[in-house]
């Protein structure tokens, strides 16, 4: 089913804010092997948007089914590894809930390894993972995920290059446009010093708003540990995205 998150895009629409300098990674980081080639060498050119990328279809062809947001139910049997509950809000610069946000994850499996053609981490595939859901945020803007602790892994970026345990992060607002990504760590990785992803942006407090924490209140007793990780989407408690 295709769904428009707005009727009237210019409603929704709110001013641009720049962010505090180095709360966001940046562009060109050579230890980050890939913003070599990829940052921009030319100024960027303006490219106006028209109505229909404003109120194009968003969610795609499906509609989310409440069990997309648990990783662990998507095979015959459960996934390997420690399952993990990920849970938090999704808020705007002024600190307001925003609901109905279409988050998506994906995620290595318990062993570092992605179900993806190009993922050759000599790592064992998981036949009961396949490391994607997605959910809505709700009227509270609250979210949450079912799923296992990923791996670390190896990514050749530099001699030895390991990736700290993460889960990627894409979030919708309000068009197709609108979407911002990000990455989620847990706390306390031995690896976050030697991660040129995370060391990328400069700010050591955005950062941290980068790592869950830990949650009692999240965690099941006898089920599963949990994990809270709130997402700003602007101003000076801004997520840092990709
Ligand atoms: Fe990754």
């Amino acid at each position: 089913m295709i769904q428009s998150r707005s009727n009237n895009p210019k409603k929704s629409a709110a001013p641009f804010r720049r962010h505090e300098p180095g709360t966001q990674p940046d562009y060109y980081y050579p230890a980050y092997r890939a913003t070599r080639l990829r940052a921009p060498s030319q100024p960027l050119i303006f490219l106006p948007h028209t109505l229909s990328e404003v109120t194009g279809p968003v969610f795609g062809h499906s509609r989310v089914h409440p069990d997309d947001r648990d990783l662990t139910l998507q095979h015959s049997s459960e996934p390997l590894g420690e399952r993990i509950i990920v849970r938090g809000r999704v808020l705007d610069g002024d600190g307001h809930p925003v609901s109905n946000s279409l988050i998506e994850i994906w995620q290595a499996n318990a062993a570092g390894r992605y179900a993806h053609v190009r993922d050759d981490h000599p790592a064992p595939l998981d036949p009961n993972f396949t490391g994607t859901g997605r959910t809505l945020t709700d009227n509270d803007g609250f979210y949450s995920f079912v799923t296992i602790k990923p791996g670390a892994y190896p990514w050749r970026n530099h001699d030895n290059a390991w990736r700290p345990a993460h889960i990627h992060f894409s979030l919708f607002g309000p068009a197709f446009v609108t979407r911002l990504i990000t990455q989620m760590y847990f706390p306390g990785d031995p690896l976050f010093a030697y991660d040129p992803i995370l060391q990328s942006i400069s700010d050591e407090r955005a950062r941290q708003r980068l790592v869950s924490k830990f949650d009692l209140e999240t965690t099941k007793p006898e089920w599963a540990l949990g994990y809270r990780f709130d997402i700003v989407l602007r101003g000076r408690e801004s997520t840092p995205f990709e």
